[in-house]
């Protein structure tokens, strides 16, 4: 794919790229001189996103983006994307996330993320398109026996059907390498994504109630909802709250740049995990927002959630030395710069 070739002469089609890991990505990617393709269905984001890459990475670069408003598993609109572009590679974000309704709605998550995973490598197959990079989760370590969890930790059954679409999809991919030595298969196992672009112009916008707690938090702190529900204290933690390997989305897009670096020329599937290395609990996570926004932010004990596990936090050795890669900030300032989006933005993009 793009073996050889500089950023300028290489155009990565990046799906989901209007969401947000997507967004932050596409804009390191902007940034780096690449031609960039987002298809995106808009149908958990905003099309507001576009106007904020642009702003923030000027209009030289935003020349190179294009957007194509399409459902990644429709296979005519992705034939017309690849016969008007000359895609060298892909990374496939679209899919949908939220682990409570993937277990309401069993057969919309299979479907969706199976099925467009599966339209898209059989149309990159047809245009001898075969590099891809795929955002998988840490949640395919289920309840790990050891930490921190590194790339060669044993997969766990997943508790939940959007995590089994990332285990099942990881393993569709590898197939793929198998059947066919010319794909290239990069996978990144993110920890637990937060923060926001610094410039406060792009961040997470989760519709309705937030499921994961930074939203959450940040909503709190904005006045828009009345205090954190923190998911259990009884856990074997230090202070008996959950804890998780918090990573900023500008690292981890960084992350996503490195490894299309990476991969470039070379075949097979290869792991990676994403994360800082270090744990951080719900209650600690409160501590440090609050500083960030400047006041205590009330909380209130809740019972254990389904399916939560008690501590994770990955070892990141293989991409630092590997993809040359490693995690810049810390909870402070994914908190700070979680709280500049949210304080400027208190109604996401629609505000
Ligand atoms: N939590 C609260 N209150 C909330 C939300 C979360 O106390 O309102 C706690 C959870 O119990 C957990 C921690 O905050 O201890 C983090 O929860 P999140 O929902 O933010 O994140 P998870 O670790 O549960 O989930 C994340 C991703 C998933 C992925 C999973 C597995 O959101 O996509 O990691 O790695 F599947």
């Amino acid at each position: 794919m793009t073996n050889g070739k500089q950023p300028g002469d290489t155009c990565v089609l990046v799906t989901g790229g209007c969401g947000f890991i997507g967004s932050h990505t596409v804009v390191v990617l902007l940034e780096q001189g690449y031609e960039v393709v987002v298809v995106d269905d808009l149908s958990n984001s905003s099309e507001k996103v576009l106007d904020r890459i642009d702003q923030i990475v000027g209009d030289e670069a935003a020349e190179r983006l294009t957007f194509v408003r399409a459902d990644v598993a429709d296979r005519d609109a992705l034939e017309a994307v690849f016969d008007e572009f000359d895609i060298d590679a892909v990374i496939h974000f679209a899919g949908f996330k939220a682990v409570g309704e993937s277990v309401e709605k069993p057969i919309e998550y299979y479907s969706n993320n199976i099925g467009n995973t599966l339209a898209l490598v059989d149309v990159m197959r047809n245009h001898d398109c075969k590099s891809i990079i795929f955002s998988s989760s840490a949640t395919v370590y289920g309840d790990p026996d050891a930490l921190p969890l590194t790339e060669d930790s044993p997969k766990k059954p997943a508790t939940n059907p959007y995590g089994w679409t990332k285990w099942m999809i990881e393993e569709i991919l590898r197939s793929l390498t198998v059947a066919d030595p010319a794909w290239d298969v990069v996978l990144l196992r993110y920890f637990n994504p937060i923060g926001a672009h610094p410039s406060g112009l792009m961040g997470e916008d989760p519709k309705g109630i937030p499921n994961n707690l930074l939203p959450y938090v940040a909503q709190v702190a904005v006045g828009r909802r009345d205090a954190v529900h923190v998911f259990g204290n009884d856990y074997d933690t230090p202070d008996g709250t959950g804890v998780r390997d918090y990573i900023h989305v500008m690292d981890l897009a960084r992350g996503h740049a490195a490894a299309l670096a990476w991969m470039a020329g070379k075949t097979g599937c290869e792991v990676f995990n994403l994360g800082t290395g270090t744990g951080t609990s719900v209650l600690e996570i409160i501590r440090a927002f609050s500083a960030a926004c400047g006041r205590d932010l009330p909380y209130v004990i809740e019972p254990r959630r389904a399916g939560d596990v008690t501590a994770n936090w990955a070892d990141c050795t293989k991409a630092h030395e590997m993809l040359g890669w490693d995690a810049e900030f810390g909870i402070a300032e994914m908190c700070a710069d979680s709280w500049n989006w949210q304080s400027h933005n208190p109604n996401g993009y629609e505000g």
